[in-house]
């Protein structure tokens, strides 16, 4: 047999947090979702990054970040020198809210009671990992992560949440939504700039 991967307490505590996670019945989200979607990454990353919440890919994978917005995130990270498996990414909400449509599900925004019901496991994901700094990737990562209305546009760049370091940047959707290509690539060239910024602090 194989001997055992090693793992440190905090790796094994992070491990059964998924565990927990994974049977939230704290909001109603997860009846039509088909499973939670908890953070991944070393249970010593510096650096966590934190989203909305799961889209269709990542509910269907069980993963973050693994679909459409994820895939411009791995670019802008490559690009801003971040290594994705050097970091813990996470959502503000764990279960894929969506309204059916047809065949398919239309991605709905969390509302505030869902951001603060889940609330509970980001609070717990931050006092496991301990990151050197959080980033907010859009609105409700930055609203849930400071308890408080945040405007992107307003407030982006550093930010403290409660006791620890943060970062407020866009989300990768907002990127994927800007109908105007150059609009798109100034906005990409930002994010990356952001995601720089990110790796010096
Ligand atoms: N958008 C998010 O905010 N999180 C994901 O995991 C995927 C898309």
């Amino acid at each position: 047999a194989r001997p055992a991967a090693p793992v440190t307490p905090v790796a094994d505590a992070v491990s059964a947090l998924k565990e927990e996670i994974a049977h939230c019945r704290r909001c109603p989200l997860h009846c039509a979702a088909t499973q939670a979607v908890p953070g991944e990454g070393p249970a010593d990353a510096a650096i966590m990054l934190v989203g909305e919440q799961p889209g269709d890919a990542e509910d269907l994978a069980g993963r973050p970040f693994v679909g459409p917005a994820g895939q411009l995130l791995d670019r802008a990270l490559a690009e801003a020198g971040l290594d994705r498996d050097r970091l813990y990414l996470t959502n503000a909400v764990k279960h894929f809210k969506y309204e059916p449509r047809g065949k398919r599900r239309i991605h709905q925004k969390p509302n505030a009671g869902e951001v603060q019901s889940c609330k509970w496991w980001l609070n717990r994901e931050i006092a496991l990992v301990r990151p050197r700094l959080i980033v907010a990737l859009g609105a409700t990562a930055a609203g849930a992560l400071s308890g408080r209305a945040v405007s992107v546009t307003k407030e982006r760049g550093p930010m403290s949440f409660g006791e620890a370091q943060g970062f407020v940047t866009v989300h990768p959707s907002f990127l994927l939504r800007l109908p105007d290509e150059s609009a798109r690539e100034r906005e990409y060239r930002n994010f990356v700039s952001d995601l720089g910024r990110v790796r010096k602090e």
